[in-house]
């Protein structure tokens, strides 16, 4: 048997090598013609004839050969649970060859890297058409190695379903394990001329991010670039070529593109060519830097006054004031306050579960994501009740006279100047005493404009984000995109400035510490009309009084 010899196995001079027949077909009176089950070497056998040896990582250690366990791995496969039905699946002698196998470094081995796609070929054959047409097809019929035949993306003797979890083609895993790994590498982008930012880019975009918690119906790599048929963008026959590209989105979303190209995809929110996303980031930026910035340093200096100069008012007339004043919230001012606060707070965590999927935090709400995407109807549900406490607010309004009257007083004026200019001069010690705290002062009015803003603007970018197949039948893609951005940064501020103003307002200020129970009882902490009565006799008193 030349073949034999010529093969790894023919040198090898162990007693346990493969050299000799028996080490393969079994001891003589058990041999029989492969075609028979009874044969060692019968399709169905193969794998146990050939792991007879290759179970045993001490193998691969004595003969310096790189896989350890190729049997563990095979019998994993489909293509082992194939044979072992009796299908035509591959066992090991389809892919390595019976008698003339050969290290995979040689370049007539059947597994040569270059040849991994003739060997899958003789069974797959049609998928190995397209994948010869393919960008990385060619690439390798022209020597270029590292780009991916067959068993990169699939391995090669643990090849499963791409339905199941495991799979580095399993649909959620394909951006990272498979085309992210060559594609975010800096090295072969450099050597090859390809763009490793596209790789972050996807990541970051709404697919992306819900790949990443785990979606599987959201668009992967190769929903838009096809998977085995990838040619480049310049192709007309790709499947991203710009004039193909309607029907590519439009395989999941109805229409898109019918109105609009759809235009650029790949979004880097940090790159001046992708300008509405660009500005807006900035902007935001820097307008999250500057806001938050003001509010730390006056609720800081604030705190900073208050507690150098303990509560002087005598808790007896404090309370005695304190019953002669209204409710500061009526009943149902604190039901819709109550909408707000709880609708605010599921929002801010489930949206945020989804810009941080990888977050420990974000993980419980992540179980399902795969197969129904709990925390996205949460979210949605959470911004219908808040868009419900913003309608029954306005309602509210329209038909109760005493709730304009309250929400009057939030109207800014010229008061609220003077307000401030006191303020400013009691937090940088030029007074002593705080400034008569009116009823609702620019704190308070601040907020509630903020509030409006915020319901608004994440209502409206929510609301495009949710509806996003007739948004991108009626709207170019960079509408979609300008909404995603300002959603997250709009989050963003909203989130810090709740954070940084209200509570402080609500829970922090030595005038109303651990809490003003407004939102609870109605009524405003005795402490903080302390500070508005203080204020006032400081003022009847006379200027000289508040040095
Ligand atoms: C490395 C393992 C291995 C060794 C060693 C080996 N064989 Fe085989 N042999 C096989 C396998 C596997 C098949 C089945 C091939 C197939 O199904 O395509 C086979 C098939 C055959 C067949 C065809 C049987 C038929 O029924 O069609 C003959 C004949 C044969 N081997 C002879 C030998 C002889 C003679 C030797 C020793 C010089 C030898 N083999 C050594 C693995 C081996
Ligand atoms: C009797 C034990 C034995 C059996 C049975 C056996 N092999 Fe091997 N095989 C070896 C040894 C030992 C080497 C290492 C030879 C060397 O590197 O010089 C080897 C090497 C290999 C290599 C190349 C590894 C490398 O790069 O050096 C492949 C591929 C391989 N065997 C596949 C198979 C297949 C497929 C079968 C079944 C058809 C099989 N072997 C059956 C002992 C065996
Ligand atoms: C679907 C095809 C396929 C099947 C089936 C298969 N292999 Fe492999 N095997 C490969 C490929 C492709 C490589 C090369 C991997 C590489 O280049 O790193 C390989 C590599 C190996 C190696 C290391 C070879 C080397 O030179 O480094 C061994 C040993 C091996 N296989 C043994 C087996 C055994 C034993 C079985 C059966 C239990 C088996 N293979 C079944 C495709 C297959
Ligand atoms: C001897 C024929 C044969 C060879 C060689 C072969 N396969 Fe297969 N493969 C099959 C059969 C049969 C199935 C199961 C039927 C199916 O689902 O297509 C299968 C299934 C698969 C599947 C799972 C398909 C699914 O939807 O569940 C993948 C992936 C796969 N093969 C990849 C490969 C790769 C990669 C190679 C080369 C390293 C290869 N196959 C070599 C016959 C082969
Ligand atoms: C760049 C990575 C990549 C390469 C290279 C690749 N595949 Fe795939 N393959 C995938 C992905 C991803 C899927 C899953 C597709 C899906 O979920 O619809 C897949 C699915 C499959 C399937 C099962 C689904 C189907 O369409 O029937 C088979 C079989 C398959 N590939 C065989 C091959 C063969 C054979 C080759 C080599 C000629 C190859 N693949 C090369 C990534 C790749
Ligand atoms: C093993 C590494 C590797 C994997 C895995 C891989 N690619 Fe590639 N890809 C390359 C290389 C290398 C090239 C460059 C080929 C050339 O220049 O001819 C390339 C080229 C491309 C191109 C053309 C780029 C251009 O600018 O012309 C696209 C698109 C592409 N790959 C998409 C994908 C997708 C989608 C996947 C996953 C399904 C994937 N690739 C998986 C290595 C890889
Ligand atoms: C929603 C569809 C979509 C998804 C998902 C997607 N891409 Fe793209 N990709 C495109 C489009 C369209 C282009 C053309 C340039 C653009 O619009 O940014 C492109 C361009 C590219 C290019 C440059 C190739 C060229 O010829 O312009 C590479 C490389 C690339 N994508 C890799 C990836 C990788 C890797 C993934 C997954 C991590 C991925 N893409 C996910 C649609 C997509
Ligand atoms: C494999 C199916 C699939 C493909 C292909 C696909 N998408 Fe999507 N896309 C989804 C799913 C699922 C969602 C999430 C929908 C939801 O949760 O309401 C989504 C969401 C979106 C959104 C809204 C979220 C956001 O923040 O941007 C936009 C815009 C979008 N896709 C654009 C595109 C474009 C443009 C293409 C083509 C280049 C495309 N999609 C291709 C499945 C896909």
């Amino acid at each position: 048997m030349a073949e034999l010899s010529l093969s790894v196995h023919g040198g090898v001079e162990d007693p346990e090598a493969a050299s000799s027949c028996v080490a393969c077909h079994g001891p003589v009176h058990t041999l029989a013609f492969c075609a028979e089950e009874a044969s060692r070497v019968h399709r169905t056998h193969v794998a146990e004839a050939c792991g007879s040896c290759h179970a045993d990582p001490a193998l691969a250690e004595r003969y310096k050969y790189h896989m350890v366990r190729p049997l563990e791995a095979y019998l994993q496969s489909v293509h082992a649970r194939i044979v072992a039905e009796g299908g035509s699946g591959p066992s090991c002698s389809d892919c390595h060859g019976a008698h003339d196998v050969l290290p995979s470094a040689s370049p007539e081995s059947p597994v040569h890297h270059s040849q991994v796609p003739k060997t899958c070929g003789g069974c797959h054959e049609e998928i190995t058409r397209a994948y010869e047409q393919s960008v990385h097809g060619q690439a390798i019929a022209h020597g270029i190695d590292e780009s991916p035949v067959c068993t990169d993306c699939h391995g090669e003797h643990r090849i499963i379903s791409p339905a199941e979890e495991g799979s580095p083609v399993y649909a959620s895993n394909i951006p990272k394990m498979t085309c992210g790994r060559c594609h975010s590498d800096v090295r072969l982008a450099e050597k090859y001329g390809l763009d490793p930012a596209k790789v972050p880019a996807y990541e970051d975009s709404y697919h992306g991010l819900a790949s990443r918690a785990g979606a599987v119906t959201v668009a992967h790599c190769g929903s838009c670039h096809g998977i085995h048929d990838i040619l480049p963008s310049s192709d007309p026959t790709s499947h991203i070529h710009k004039d193909n590209l309607a029907a590519t989105c439009g395989h999941c979303h109805p229409g898109a593109g019918t109105s609009f190209a759809i235009g650029t995809v790949h979004i880097i929110a940090t790159e001046a060519e992708h300008v509405a996303v660009y500005w807006i980031r900035r902007i935001y930026l820097g307008a999250i830097f500057v806001l938050i910035g003001a509010m730390v340093v006056h609720n800081g200096l604030d705190l900073y006054r208050k507690a150098r100069r303990p509560d002087r008012q005598p808790a007896r007339l404090v309370n005695r004031v304190y019953r002669r004043y209204p409710p500061r919230m009526s009943l149902a001012f604190r039901i819709q306050h109550l909408l707000l606060l709880s609708s605010f707070i599921v929002l801010v965590y489930t949206g945020f579960a989804l810009k941080f999927p990888e977050a420990w935090w974000a993980y419980p709400l992540l179980q399902w994501e795969d197969t129904f995407g709990l925390r996205g109807w949460i979210h949605r549900v959470a911004a219908l009740v808040m868009v419900a406490a913003a309608v029954l607010h306005v309602v509210h309004l329209t038909a109760s006279r005493s709730a304009r009257h309250a929400i009057g007083a939030f109207v800014p004026n010229r008061e609220d100047l003077t307000e401030l200019w006191e303020r400013l001069s009691f937090l940088l010690g030029r007074r002593k005493i705080p400034p008569p705290a009116p009823w609702v002062g620019y704190a308070e009015k601040l907020e509630y404009l903020a509030v409006i803003w915020g319901t608004v603007l994440m209502a409206v970018t929510g609301f495009m984000l949710w509806f996003d197949d007739p948004m991108l039948r009626l709207l170019p893609k960079w509408a979609l995109d300008v909404a995603t951005v300002i959603h997250l940064y709009e989050a963003i501020l909203a989130s810090l400035a709740i954070l940084v103003w209200h509570f402080y307002f609500v829970l922090l200020d030595p005038l109303v510490y651990p809490m003003d129970p407004a939102w609870i009882t109605g009524r405003s902490a005795s402490r903080r009309l302390a500070e508005r009565l203080e204020g006032r006799q400081a003022e009847k008193r006379g200027p000289a009084d508040q040095r």
